[in-house]
């Protein structure tokens, strides 16, 4: 029973690809052995949120950001029933399982919209315990606030922690002047042609963070009241990213008036308490639609356990980067006094904060303040090694599928290999294969890209992951193999290339 909006795909699939729904699909999903039901109820709504000190009408899962968080235990069947009270269709998408295809929740390839006023039980077998997260898969609707974390825990969890701290990072312009994640797609869609941004490059755009019309007051937390003057409506609000030193290239083209941690603003931030000697296990999830975040705790190093759910040989780092979509865990042991969690909009000039606070010592960390950790020894995922039990075995690919990024800010043509988003197309595989997949990024900006229903392996005994980050003028190879049958959705995580057209589907023949 997949609930009353089932049986269609709503796209018209070629012939050779096998159905979301096959019989393949059912035998792969028995493989997963699914064990005892975990019931979830889920409503989709227009509703108001108090960002800290700062209400905005908007969208989410109850009436709450992020939504409730979903916590099962590996080998359980998620059943969730989601009710969309909102005025447009949706669907969920369960990022990084995974999962059955019918279950994945891409309108149009695995599944017919959720309609307004209807409802769809999702339920799927959980394979692999880590951190994850949801949203629908229906244009531009996560980006209003139509996300939570998913945490799969392992009854034979081999890490040792006393706490455990979940940490969603978001920008956010949803209901703050009157516009939309949709108004900010269709200016995006309409082209920068009027803007003074000679050719796209957007080298030349880092100073119009301070151009009239851009009030960056409440994005560089230097103190002020968040959304005392928000960002004036219309063309100006959307700039060119300014430049990242990380990423290179243009670091962001939607300007986000405020930057949440657990949906709160820097001027009020959660607190999370602790006691010192604490091993607190963090996960970090980039919710993000459009921002690349650098993390740092104040005063503590951070232990990297996991990347996207899986586990990694232990490094440590002061910091790390998190593009949209992907996951970290790190363990910190809690010193005594209170710490500044902050994320840096990577060539934004903002930041989002959280607050780790032991015994009663401390001042409250200081919005403003920077942790000088944000500076120090950055790790990023091409740094990292899978743990050995995770590693992909090494094997030559049996098949290369290769993905060129295309397309620029200017027109907003994001696009692979220069085509945009047909979902009637498909990029075969077969199952048992070993496949590769090459990212050739020809463009002037870095992309977090996504893989569906499966976790990818980065080179050389790199970590398992299912979003990376491919920088400006550079190739990415990632290997996995073809072990779950389905349509499955690749693309950029940056909601607004994804939408515009950097996607595209494999399907298993
Ligand atoms: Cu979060 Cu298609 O993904
Ligand atoms: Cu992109």
């Amino acid at each position: 029973n997949h609930g009353p909006t089932s049986g269609t795909t709503g796209a018209a699939a070629p012939a050779g690809y096998l159905a979301p729904n096959g019989p393949e699909v059912a035998a792969a999903e028995a493989r997963r052995n699914p064990g005892p039901e975990r019931k979830v109820a889920l409503t989709a709504t227009e509703t108001t949120l108090d960002l800290g000190g700062r209400t905005v009408r908007s969208w989410a899962y109850g009436d709450r950001l992020p939504g409730q968080e979903v916590r099962a235990t590996l080998g359980d069947t998620l059943a969730v029933t989601l009710a969309n009270h909102l005025p447009q269709p949706t669907t969920l998408h369960w990022h990084g399982l995974a999962l059955r295809n019918d279950m994945d929740g891409v309108p149009g390839v695995t599944q017919a919209d959720v309609r307004p006023g209807a409802s769809f039980e999702y339920r799927f077998a959980l394979a692999h315990p880590g951190t994850y997260w949801f949203h629908p898969h229906s244009g531009v609707q996560q980006d209003r606030g139509l996300y939570a974390p998913l945490i799969v825990e392992d009854p034979r969890e081999p890490l040792a922690y006393d706490k455990e701290w979940v940490v969603v990072l978001d920008d956010w312009v949803d209901g703050v002047d009157g516009s939309t994640p949709d108004a900010v797609l269709a200016e995006l869609a309409r082209g920068m042609g009027g803007m003074d941004h000679s050719g796209g490059s957007g080298h030349d755009m880092a100073g119009m963070t301070g151009m009239p019309g851009h009030d960056m007051a409440g994005m560089t937390g230097t103190g002020s009241a968040p959304g005392g003057t928000p960002n004036a409506a219309g063309p100006s609000r959307m700039l060119m990213g300014a430049q990242s030193p990380l990423l290179g290239g243009d670091a962001g083209d939607v300007a986000y008036p405020f930057h949440l941690v657990n949906g709160r603003l820097a001027t009020a931030p959660e607190t999370f308490a602790a006691k010192p000697g604490d091993r607190i296990r963090i996960r970090l999830v980039n919710a993000g639609g459009d921002t690349a975040y650098r993390v740092a705790l104040g005063g503590h190093e951070l232990t990297v356990t996991h990347t996207d759910g899986f586990p990694v040989e232990p490094a440590t780092a002061q910091a790390l980067l998190l593009g949209m979509g992907e996951r970290y865990d790190v363990l910190v042991t809690a010193k005594d006094g209170a710490f500044p969690l902050t994320a840096l909009a990577e060539g934004k000039n903002a930041t989002a904060l959280a607050v780790l606070r032991t015994g009663g010592g401390g001042a409250a960390p200081d919005a403003a303040v920077r942790p000088a950790e944000l500076d120090g020894r950055l790790v990023t995922a091409g740094q990292l090694r899978a743990a050995p039990d995770v590693r992909l075995p090494a094997k030559a690919p049996d098949r290369t599928v290769r993905l060129e990024l295309t397309g620029g800010m200017a027109k907003a043509d994001w696009a692979f290999n220069g085509r945009r988003y047909d979902p009637a197309q498909r990029y075969p595989v077969a199952a048992g294969e070993r496949v590769r997949l090459e990212f050739r990024n020809s463009t002037a900006m870095w992309h977090p890209v996504h893989l569906h229903g499966h976790s990818f392996a980065l080179p050389g005994d790199g970590p398992r992951k299912d979003t990376a980050v491919v920088l400006p003028g550079t190739t990415l190879a990632v290997d996995f193999d073809a072990d779950n049958p389905g349509l499955w959705m690749v693309h950029c995580h940056n909601v607004y290339h994804a939408e515009t057209g950097m996607m595209t589907v494999l399907g298993y023949r």
